[in-house]
């Protein structure tokens, strides 16, 4: 290959940049042509004038579904279920793999405990236990066993590293961390979609300790490469190469691209940096084997889908594997679980399917493009069924609140203030739905109020007035069927948050899993970690949700009161359906290390099960303790200590059975 085909497959450009025109046959991926037909005829034209006919990697945003839409992430996240996880992206594999899409720029796997970032709403939320599981099953539904096959694209995990820990939540923000935060909180999803098989990463547009994540040798080749032995290839985010001039640790795009790829980046984004490279290579500044070895890792992806074999599309499969039936069955059933019961006092939910009269009311009762969240690939609103429609479908509906028994108001953000680059200072409902709710308390008739968003929402005064919420963040094609059937008990909520949610925007940064202080937060105690004028704790902890039913813990049993460094143990617990309903509960167990050399998080998520259960059921959940979730992160590496550990089983982050056992040499 010459220099220049090298470096054209170590580019990727959108088709109707002039850059590309200019360069058609040399350049080696495409972002944003979709559909069979169109993305063919640029495949001919491109191996037409390619002298060693390497085809064209088609990328594209397969978020959360492509034509069929699920639940964003962060709802996905809240099924607790990696399963459905994998099943998405599977589908939403063979919808887009049909429209000639050959590699996602996902799953998206950002730890984010900022929720004034807009895109929390893209990731599995502020747990690096359960991002990982979440992260892990999408590359697998990606990815499937086989990449060349007509079901499968190339996953990409993103963005690498710690973008969800942008300053004041504010996107593309600086990243400042200590490596333990980075290796215990925000590295976990990006290794287990490592060992999942991801084929790809994208580096992230933020710096991370001062050096922008695109040439950030210590991401990109200490860690990724050389502890992980990642062996695809690496993207940068849109003109991240020529950004770093922004960044301020490079003058020309050319000096970026040259300090991006000795640094362990191979393709990059948009910006067309990666041709400058050449007068790099002959003026020799970089090697040229440094070009060979990125060029190696795109090519190899290419043989691994199977472009060489047959670059093209079959232009019939999309009309029979679009938007099928079984597609959208599997977006409703995934809806039904991601939503979460906050609250339901007096057992005002499930509502009766028929002799009362209802009003759906709020800005997003009737809205379909909002229900598609901020990613909606080439979903389409008509094809999206509204909480509205969803309702109808079950019972009568009046416009007119005031011959209504009863109300559900739709409230939340728009989904153009979620996502990217849609980052909030407030999280607030805006103050025309917090009057509107207000008005309908006052009316004095039963409320439901149903929050659309893509964050969790400092919903404080609803918690109070509001007899019944249920979060339903934006839940794709089947949102209001699977609403409705929350709404009428066909289905028995059973998500749980997978982010805490704050009382006010003031408390945030807030999560779970936080460092001790030396003086925890005491309501009697002036002189505690907590604030003068907001009360101690979110409004809703993390793994917090309800169901229809109740569920009862008991009997808390450890296999044994110790283990060594090589062995197991099991902890378990009874969990009993109290209730006269089946129901689904999500089955929690949490670790602490309470005396160890450095400060460790109060609780840390290490296992979850989501188990059904009939009226008056009994289950025991057993998980398993081992060496590697007792450690952390030292200047020796990864670390247990022998010592005392306490263990939670219970429904949430807060509640729970407690036990203890000891860690022996
Ligand atoms: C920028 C976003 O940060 C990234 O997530 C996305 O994949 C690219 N644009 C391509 O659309």
């Amino acid at each position: 290959m010459t220099l220049e085909e090298k470096l054209g497959q170590l580019t990727q450009l959108g088709a109707g940049q002039p850059e590309f025109s200019a360069a058609v046959g040399l350049v080696g991926s495409v972002l944003y042509t979709t559909g069979a037909a169109e993305t063919n005829e640029l495949q001919r034209a491109t191996l037409a004038k390619s002298r060693l006919e390497i085809p064209i990697l088609f990328g594209f945003d397969v978020i959360h579904g492509y034509r069929t839409i699920f639940p964003i992430p962060l709802a996905m996240a809240s099924t607790w279920d990696p399963a459905l996880g994998e099943l998405a992206a599977h589908i939403a594999a063979t919808e887009a793999r049909a429209a000639g899409i050959r590699w996602t720029f996902a799953p998206m796997v950002d730890i984010a405990r900022d929720p004034r970032w807009g895109r929390i709403a893209e990731g599995a939320g502020e747990d690096p236990f359960l991002g990982a599981a979440m992260a892990a099953a999408y590359v697998r539904g990606f990815q499937g066993n086989d990449l060349s096959a007509p079901d499968s694209v190339l996953a990409c995990a993103k963005h690498y590293a710690a973008y969800g820990a942008a300053e004041g939540g504010r996107d593309y923000g600086p990243v400042e961390m200590s490596e333990a935060t980075l290796r215990e909180v925000y590295l976990p999803p990006f290794h287990a979609a490592v060992d999942a098989g991801t084929g790809t990463l994208m580096a992230a547009f933020n710096s991370l300790n001062r050096v922008p994540a695109t040439a950030n040798r210590h991401l990109l080749d200490d860690i990724l490469r050389r502890e992980w032995k990642f062996r695809g290839f690496v993207v940068s985010d849109y003109a991240g190469v020529t950004e770093m001039i922004d960044h301020g640790i490079a003058a020309t795009p050319q000096e970026a691209a040259r300090k991006a790829i000795t640094a362990g980046l191979d393709m990059a984004m948009w910006d067309n940096s990666f041709a400058t490279l050449a007068q790099e290579v002959r003026a020799g500044r970089l090697p040229e084997s440094v070009v060979d070895q990125a060029v190696r890792r795109v090519l190899r992806a290419k043989f691994r889908v199977g472009l060489f074999a047959d670059p093209y599309t079959d232009e019939t499969r999309a009309a029979a594997v679009t938007l099928t039936k079984e597609h959208r069955d599997a977006a409703r059933r995934i809806a039904q679980r991601s939503m979460i019961l906050l609250k339901n006092e007096g057992a005002l939910l499930p509502l009766p399917k028929s002799g009362k009269t209802i009003a759906v009311v709020g800005p997003f009762a009737d809205s379909k493009a909002d229900m598609l969240g901020p990613w909606s690939g080439s979903g389409k609103p008509e094809e999206t069924v509204s909480v509205m429609e969803g309702i109808r479908s079950v019972t009568a509906v009046s416009q007119a609140m005031e011959s209504a028994d009863l109300i559900v108001a739709v409230l939340g953000e728009e989904r153009e203030i979620s996502g990217e680059a849609a980052s909030r200072a407030s999280l607030d409902l805006p103050d025309d739905q917090q009057r509107l709710l207000q008005s309908l308390i006052a009316s004095g008739k039963p409320v439901v109020l149903v929050v659309m968003s893509g964050r969790p929402l400092t919903i404080s005064w609803a918690a109070e007035h509001v007899a019944a919420i249920v979060q339903a963040w934006f839940l794709g094609s089947e949102g209001g069927n699977a609403i409705a059937d929350v709404l009428f008990g066909t289905i028995n909520p059973s998500g749980k948050l997978p982010v805490t949610v704050p009382r006010t925007v003031g408390q945030v940064p807030i999560y779970y899993a936080h460092l001790p202080s030396g003086r925890p937060a005491n309501p009697g105690d002036k002189y505690t970690n907590k604030y003068a004028d907001t009360p101690i704790g979110p409004l809703y902890p993390f793994g917090f949700g309800l169901s229809y039913t109740r569920f009862e813990y008991s009997n808390l049993k450890l296999s044994a009161p110790s283990m060594t460094m090589n062995d197991r143990l099991t902890v378990s617990a009874e969990i009993r359906n109290a209730g006269n309903r089946a129901g689904e509960e999500i089955v929690q167990f949490y670790i602490n290390d309470p005396v160890a050399s450095v400060s460790r998080p109060v609780k840390e998520l290490k296992g979850f099960q989501r188990v059904a259960l009939a009226p008056g059921e009994v289950k025991r959940v057993e998980f398993t303790v081992t060496r590697q979730q007792l450690e952390f992160w030292s200047d020796r590496g990864w670390l247990a200590e022998p010592g005392r550990f306490n263990i939670w089983i219970g429904p949430n982050s807060v509640d729970g059975l407690q036990g203890s056992f000891e860690l022996l040499h």
